[in-house]
């Protein structure tokens, strides 16, 4: 079982589009029994599976001493995937993780579900709090998606620093060009610049229709670029876990 974190401490880059499409190509196309994690408040991940939120659940309830997530997982209307929806309560969840003080607490409970689930994908809220501290514990792979501007590669050492700053060692890191526009010079610099060799996505209208459409790209629009672009991320997600359990082994 493998833990995939989605993470950036910035919203609006694409966490939510990717998780939701990574979870899809994880469960559809590699056949992983594959859980999706949802701890951003504002939950778009069920909204973009075309899911009804479940009102009265307590998502955060979970990282009790007593929590039980098994309760809380839901299939969803593709095959292989679950998905642990979000709802309000996660808000003080940054407050009741620092209350209860066990820093491993997502990576004992995801390691409850390892019998269950090949792969679980975490949507992260953009947060550097006791909540990223969590997921970046329990990852075994983070995934940073980055807009292509000549910052990048400075936002990308922040979010290094941050993290080391509280964790001796972090699992590897995977940046993401996520809204990429090849019309724009400056997006292709940094392409064939400092990020050259980091997967990208395309800045797409197939990729904003998610959130119309309700569906994971692979699924309404298979044939785009993006969503091509999008297979291949999660490929190199795939061959950076193989290299990993094989180093390991
Ligand atoms: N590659 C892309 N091309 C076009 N629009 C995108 C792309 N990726 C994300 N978006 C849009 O950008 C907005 C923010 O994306 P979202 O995944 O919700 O970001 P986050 O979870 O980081 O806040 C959404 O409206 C989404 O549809
Ligand atoms: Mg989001």
């Amino acid at each position: 079982m493998a833990v995939i974190g989605i993470y950036s401490v910035k919203g609006g880059v694409g966490k939510t589009t990717l998780s939701v499409d990574l979870a899809w190509r994880s469960a559809v196309r590699s056949g992983h029994r594959t859980l999706l994690w949802d701890l951003d408040p504002q939950g778009g991940c069920a909204f973009l599976l075309g899911m009804e939120p479940r009102p009265g659940r307590r998502a955060a309830s979970i990282f009790q001493r007593d929590g039980r997530p098994r309760d809380f997982i839901e299939p969803t209307p593709y095959p292989n995937l679950s998905i642990l929806q979000a709802d309000d309560s996660l808000r003080a969840l940054g407050l009741a993780l620092a209350r209860l003080g066990q820093r491993r607490r997502m990576a004992t409970l995801s390691g409850f579900l390892a019998g269950e689930y090949d792969r679980i994908i975490v949507d992260c809220p953009p947060v550097l709090n006791d909540i990223s501290d969590q997921v970046i514990s329990a990852a075994d792979l983070l995934i940073v998606p980055l807009p292509p501007s000549p910052l990048a590669a400075r936002a990308l050492a922040m979010i290094r620093a941050e993290i080391l700053a509280n964790h001796d060692r972090h699992p590897p890191i995977l940046p993401v060009l996520s809204m990429f526009d090849t019309r724009r010079k400056l997006h292709r610099e940094v392409h064939n610049g400092f990020a050259a060799g980091w997967p990208f996505i395309p800045m797409a209208s197939a990729v904003e229709q998610m959130a119309v459409q309700r569906k994971p790209i692979g699924v309404f629009a298979g044939w785009t670029d993006a969503s091509q672009r999008m297979q291949r991320v999660w490929d190199a997600i795939e061959a950076k876990l193989r290299l990993r359990a094989t180093l390991a082994s």
